[in-house]
């Protein structure tokens, strides 16, 4: 195995850059104080979730539904696609991912991601989910115009997977949904697994195996220190490179270089042909230096970095009749000034205002 990381650019991504020349023509100056354009925005649909994750919302905090929000705090389809449609035709953004909590939970979701695959200049409309729900919605999403999906997967173990999901939810729901998927079009899939120390780091191999010789790419996520409500502690992470290192013992691997510039996970491919996986290394390795993510919470909220507090409410300036230009130019003036890099300082003494960070169902992955 090879140790360097990759650093060159694929055709795809440069097929990808020319479809969104002109969404970058758009807005040429739009960058932060880093140097770092705009090109990813989040969108959080709904802050509930059918799981209870022990690293995001746990179940001895979150027993009942009244921590969430109603639904007119919300943001409405129509007030996302206006958002939306601003940020590509006039920001340079090109990708979009939603997310929630879990997404399938918002009713009605497809007609959502229809009305924004037709926004001109978006090149990458993806979501995010647990699978719980997919069996009976993959095919509505695929007609609806989704170009792909990822979907978390933490474990193959039913007890395990129960247990992390924190409301012995079945397994075999999810595994149905990825089956769903596939038979909907939206092959290759992205499964996404957050490694934590003790309790599903002995099932990184397995889960390799279920998924080597598939399109698809299993993706395993450091355990971050997102919001304030998980307990994290630096000895339940599990270093990329750890994991890496016993996959490799295995089926030797060799890096690939990133589908575009700040992709997220470092990738490799098995030596045997036999397919990819990704580490993201957010906590040894951080990606803050190529960061040109935006996200939108639940609640409306404009934030430019995962770990950020408070945040811009673009959903109450929505609701005040902000015209477009008014909204525009707060949002360039946001990202101008923008100065995050979280995780790249995480070692540091924490400084800043002190508010409370919000937690990752709120404002998603
Ligand atoms: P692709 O478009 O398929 O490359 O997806 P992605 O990797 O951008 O998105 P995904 O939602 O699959 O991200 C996977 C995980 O990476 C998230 O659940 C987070 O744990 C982590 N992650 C994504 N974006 C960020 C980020 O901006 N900062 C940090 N610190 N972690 C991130
Ligand atoms: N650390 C890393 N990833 C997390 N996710 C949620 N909480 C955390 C955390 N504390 C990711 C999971 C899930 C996605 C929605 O967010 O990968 O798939
Ligand atoms: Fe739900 Fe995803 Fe959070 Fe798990 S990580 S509790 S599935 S929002
Ligand atoms: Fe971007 Fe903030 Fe994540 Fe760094 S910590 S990669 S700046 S979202």
């Amino acid at each position: 195995m090879h140790d360097s990381h990759p650093t060159a650019t694929t055709a795809s991504a440069r097929t990808a850059s020319a479809r969104t020349a002109s969404a970058r023509a758009a807005s040429p100056s739009l960058v932060d104080q880093l140097g770092r354009p705009l090109r990813d925005l989040r969108v959080s649909v709904t802050d509930r979730c059918n799981f209870r994750c022990g690293y995001c919302m746990p179940a001895a905090v979150y027993a009942d539904e009244t921590k969430f929000l109603p639904s007119s705090h919300l943001l409405s389809f129509a007030e996302i696609e206006r958002v939306v449609r601003l940020a590509v035709t006039q920001l340079g953004v090109e990708k979009v991912r939603l997310t929630g909590g879990e997404p399938l939970l918002r009713p009605d979701l497809p007609q959502l991601v229809a009305a924004l695959a037709r926004i001109p200049g978006l090149a990458d409309l993806t979501l995010t989910t647990n699978g719980y729900l997919l069996a009976e919605h993959a095919r509505a999403f695929a007609d609806a115009g989704l170009n792909r999906l990822t979907v978390s997967l933490d474990s193959l173990d039913a007890a395990e997977f129960a247990a992390m999901s924190g409301a012995q939810r079945k397994l075999e729901r999810v595994l149905a949904g990825l089956d769903a998927a596939v038979a909907s079009g939206l092959s290759p899939l992205k499964l996404n697994c957050v490694v934590i120390r003790g309790q599903n780091d002995s099932s990184v191999v397995a889960l390799a195996e279920r998924f080597r010789g598939t399109p698809h790419v299993l993706r395993f996520i450091e355990y971050m220190d997102v919001g304030t409500v998980n307990g994290w502690q630096a000895s339940a992470v599990v270093p990329a490179r750890e994991i890496l290192d016993q996959l490799a013992q295995r089926w030797p691997v060799h890096p690939l270089s990133p589908t575009y510039a700040g992709e997220v996970a470092q990738r490799y491919a098995y030596d045997d042909g036999q397919g990819e996986i990704g580490m993201i290394a957010s906590v040894t390795a951080p990606f803050c230096g190529d960061c040109h993510r935006a996200r939108l919470s639940a609640d409306g909220r404009l934030l430019t970095c995962l770990f950020a507090t408070g945040g811009f409410s673009m959903r109450d300036a929505l609701r005040a009749g902000a015209s477009d230009a008014s909204l525009l130019a707060r949002v360039r003036e946001l990202w101008q000034a923008r100065t995050d890099r979280y995780s790249e300082q995480r070692a540091a003494p924490r400084t800043g205002t002190g508010r409370r960070r919000l937690e990752m169902y709120q404002i998603g992955g």
